[in-house]
C-alpha cells in the first residue's frame, strides 16, 4: 500500500550561483567518460543558462583531431546523450568548443596549450580562470600536473580568480603508496585548495540529500544511534558487466573501483557526525574523520566480514550474457572480483555494535543504488498475540537510482478485524515531486570546481584513509584464495547471504521501498 506522493508545501530555498567567467581544460578529450558524461554535463548546464556567457572548452588530446572533428564528435555525442537538446542551442554550445592536439609530457606542446589559452582567454573575455580537467588514464596525472606548472599556467596558492584549478578523475592511485606518491607529485605544484579530486557520487542528487534530510530536519538526528538504529545496509547493483574495460578491471578489480570510493563516501554521509557548518573543509572534516573511525580490517578474520565474487556466464533481463573471465582482455584464470559484500563496524560512540553491511556488483539482476536504514523494533508488543519481532521495524531508505527518491515504511492499522495491520510506505521521488529529470552527478560537480566549492570533492586525508582501510584486503588478496563464483543475473554469491545469515538477518530486497 502507497500514500500519496510527497508535495512540496513551501517556497524552495535555492542558492544557485553561475560560476565566474573562465575556460575549461579537457585532458583526455577524445575519451570515453568525456563524450558519455562530460560534455553532456556540460551542455546541459549551459542550456539552464548555469555557466556563465564568458566560458569555453578546449579540449585537448593525443589525437591528431582538427577543430571541426572535434566539434562534430561533440555534436554527435550530444544528440546521443541529450536527445531533446535544441539543434540551434547545440549550435551554440558549439562555438565554446575548440580542441589542441598535443602529448602529456613534451614541454613545447604545453608551452602552445599557452599560447591557445591566452588567445582563447582574449577571445571569451575570461580574465584567465582555468580548471584543467585530468580525464586521461591515472598514468600521466602527475606528468599533466608538472607541465602545467613548468609552463607557468597554474601556480600554487591560485585558488581565487583569475584561479587555476586541478579537477582529477579518478582512480586516484592503486594502493596506498602510490595515491601517496601521485598526492605528492600534485601537492608539489599545486595546493589542496586547487585540487578538486572526483567521486561522482557525491554529486548525485540523493546522496547530497543525505546531509539535508539529516541536518535540516530535527526528527531524525535524536534517533540516528545505535539506540535506534539496527543495522545499515548500502547496496549498488549494476546489470552491466565490465564491457570494454576488463583491461584496467583486471588490474583494479571492484574494491578498488567502487568500494575504496563510491560507498565509503555513501557510508561517510549517513554515520558522519554533524558538521559545523555547511562549508567544504567542516563537511569534509567530519568525512575524514568517520573514515578513520571505520574498525580495521584483519586478515586473520576477513573472511568472517567480506566476501568477494565473481560473475560467471547467466542472464541478465532475458538475455543470455557472458561470464567475466571470458570477456575482453581478461585472463581465463583470472581472480579478479567484481563483487564485493563487507560487514563494516564503526569504533565510536555513536555507532557501536551497529553492522553496515555493504554490496557492490557487475552482473547483478538490477541496476539499482540505495541506502537503507533498518531500525529496531518495537521494545514491547502490546498487540498479542504478535511479538516484537512479529512487527516490522521502521525501515528508511534512499533511494539513490535509478529512480532518486526517499521511502519510510511504519505500521498501520488496515480496515477490517480488530488486529490488523500492515507496513506502509511513505514515498517522495524527486520526479514525482519536482517533475523533472534529477541532473546528472556531473553537471554539480563541474559548477561546483568552477565556483571553488570542495564539499563534494574528496580531500587527501580522506583518499587516504580510505586507502589505508582497504590496504589489509587488497594485501590478503593478492595471490591469495579467488573469488566465489554467480551466475550473472543473481545477487552474488551466496557468501554474501551467509555474511548476513551469520548475524541472523538477510539482504533486504533493493528497489522495494520505491
Ligand atoms: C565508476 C566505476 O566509478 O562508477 C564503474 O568505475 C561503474 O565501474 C560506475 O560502472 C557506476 O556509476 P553510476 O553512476 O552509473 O552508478
Amino acid at each position: 500500500m502507497t500514500m500519496e506522493p510527497y508535495r512540496q508545501i513551501r517556497g524552495e530555498f535555492c542558492v544557485e550561483e553561475v560560476p565566474d567567467p573562465g575556460g575549461l581544460v579537457v585532458f583526455g578529450a577524445s575519451g570515453d567518460l568525456v563524450h558519455r558524461k562530460t560534455l553532456p554535463a556540460l551542455f546541459s548546464l549551459f542550456s539552464k543558462r548555469l555557466l556563465p556567457d564568458n566560458f569555453y572548452v578546449l579540449g585537448y588530446a593525443r589525437s591528431a583531431l582538427s577543430e571541426e572533428d572535434f566539434r562534430a564528435g561533440v555534436q554527435q555525442s550530444l544528440e546521443e546523450h541529450a536527445p531533446d537538446a535544441r539543434p540551434e542551442r547545440i549550435e551554440q554550445f558549439l562555438t565554446h568548443c575548440y580542441y589542441q592536439q598535443g602529448d602529456y609530457q613534451t614541454p613545447g606542446d604545453f608551452e602552445q596549450l599557452g599560447t591557445r589559452l591566452r588567445e582563447l582567454d582574449t577571445r571569451h573575455e575570461t580574465g584567465g580562470s582555468h580548471v584543467f580537467y585530468l580525464a586521461t588514464p591515472p598514468n600521466v596525472f602527475g606528468a599533466i600536473a608538472r607541465q602545467l606548472s613548468e609552463a607557468g599556467l597554474i601556480r600554487a596558492g591560485q585558488d581565487q580568480a583569475p584561479y587555476g584549478r586541478l579537477l582529477v578523475e579518478k582512480p586516484f592511485g592503486h594502493d596506498l603508496d602510490s595515491a601517496r606518491a601521485l598526492d605528492a607529485e600534485l601537492r608539489a605544484v599545486l595546493d589542496e585548495s586547487q585540487i578538486y579530486r572526483i567521486d561522482h557520487y557525491l554529486g548525485k542528487v540523493t546522496v547530497q540529500n543525505l546531509l539535508m534530510f539529516r541536518f535540516a530536519n530535527a526528527i531524525f538526528e535524536p534517533l540516528w544511534n545505535r539506540q535506534y538504529i539496527d543495522y545499515v545496509q548500502i547496496t549498488v547493483a549494476e546489470t552491466v558487466g565490465v564491457e570494454e574495460r576488463g583491461g584496467y578491471f583486471e588490474q583494479a578489480g571492484l574494491l578498488r573501483d567502487m568500494v575504496q570510493n563510491h560507498l565509503l563516501q555513501m557510508l561517510a554521509l549517513v554515520a558522519m557526525e554533524p558538521p559545523l557548518s555547511f562549508g567544504a573543509d567542516r563537511v569534509r572534516d567530519e568525512r575524514v574523520k568517520l573514515l578513520r573511525s571505520l574498525r580495521p580490517f584483519a586478515a586473520e578474520t576477513l573472511d568472517q566480514v567480506l566476501v568477494r565474487g565473481q560473475y560467471a556466464r547467466g542472464e541478465i533481463e532475458g538475455r543470455p550474457v557472458s561470464g567475466y573471465r571470458e570477456e575482453d582482455r581478461v585472463a581465463e584464470d583470472s581472480r579478479r572480483e567484481t563483487f564485493v559484500a563487507a560487514k563494516v563496524l564503526i569504533d565510536n560512540w555513536r555507532w557501536e555494535g551497529v553492522p553496515f553491511y555493504l554490496r557492490v556488483g557487475k552482473r547483478l539482476p538490477r541496476r539499482v543504488s540505495e541506502i537503507v536504514v533498518v531500525f529496531k523494533p518495537v521494545p514491547h508488543s502490546i498487540f498479542g498475540p504478535l511479538d516484537t519481532e512479529e512487527l516490522r521495524p521502521n525501515v528508511l531508505v534512499f533511494n539513490v537510482q535509478p529512480e532518486e527518491g526517499i521511502a519510510l515504511t511504519i505500521q498501520a492499522k488496515n480496515p477490517g478485524p480488530r488486529l490488523c495491520m500492515s507496513a506502509l510506505q511513505m514515498n517522495f521521488t524527486y520526479q514525482g515531486v519536482f517533475g523533472v529529470p534529477v541532473p546528472e552527478a556531473y553537471e554539480r560537480l563541474l559548477v561546483d570546481c568552477m565556483l571553488g566549492d570542495q564539499t563534494l570533492f574528496v580531500r587527501s586525508e580522506e583518499m587516504e584513509a580510505a586507502w589505508a582501510l582497504l590496504m589489509p584486503i587488497l594485501e590478503a588478496w593478492e595471490g591469495h584464495g579467488a573469488p566465489e563464483a554467480y551466475p550473472a543475473g543473481s545477487w552474488g554469491p551466496l557468501g554474501a547471504e551467509r555474511l548476513l545469515e551469520r548475524d541472523g538477518r538477510e539482504w533486504l530486497a533493493p528497489g522495494s521501498a520505491l
